[in-house]
């Protein structure tokens, strides 16, 4: 049972969170939505407030809703859903409905961002701040450039103010 948590005290948690696992970028709203696995997030602080970042790839479908969303929202899914992480940094959501096929029901939170029921936390973030990374500003060629030797482009960078966390009993993690 999820339940809203005060980000002042919970952050050192949810920073312990995101260095162990995966999460789920799931975006949209209430007729259309879309979750996808990430391994690259940040929270922490930003003018002023405190923020999520992650970083999708123009290819993604996920993509799309980014973009024509305002709120979208991180989650963090128990460690048994390894098969549902999987499955969400595979497959595509043009070709299957992933929550469908992983059984995750969905909830909503601020501006009807949707989320996974399942999570056991969840940051609902409210889009900030939007930028396309940039390989004229790599200054670690050998280890940045190695991401990028695939065809696709990279990374659109998303910052968004955490306007809401929900838990599960966040000290269990
Ligand atoms: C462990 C893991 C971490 C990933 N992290 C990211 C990420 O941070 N950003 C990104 O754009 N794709 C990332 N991906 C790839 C997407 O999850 C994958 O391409 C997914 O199928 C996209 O789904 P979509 O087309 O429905 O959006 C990751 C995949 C895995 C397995």
């Amino acid at each position: 049972m999820l339940r809203p948590v005060d980000i002042r005290t919970h952050l050192p948690e949810v920073l312990r969170a995101f260095g162990g696992q995966n999460a789920l970028l799931t975006a949209g709203d209430r007729t259309a939505a879309n979750t996808m696995t990430i391994g690259w997030c940040q929270a922490g602080r930003l003018w002023n407030l405190p923020v999520c970042t992650v970083y999708v790839r123009p290819e993604r479908y996920t993509y799309g809703f980014m973009e024509a969303q305002d709120y979208s929202t991180v989650s963090v899914l128990p460690a048994e859903h390894r098969k549902t992480m999987a499955l969400c940094g595979s497959q595509s959501g043009r070709d299957v409905d992933k929550f469908a096929a992983c059984g995750l029901t969905l909830a909503y939170g601020a501006g009807d961002a949707p989320y996974p029921e399942q999570a056991e936390l969840v940051l609902v973030c409210r889009k900030l701040y939007v930028q396309d990374m940039d390989a004229a500003c790599v200054r670690a060629e050998p280890e940045i450039a190695r991401f990028y030797g695939e065809p696709g482009g990279w990374h659109r960078i998303y910052t968004g103010q955490i306007v809401e966390i929900y838990s599960s009993g966040i000290e269990e993690l």
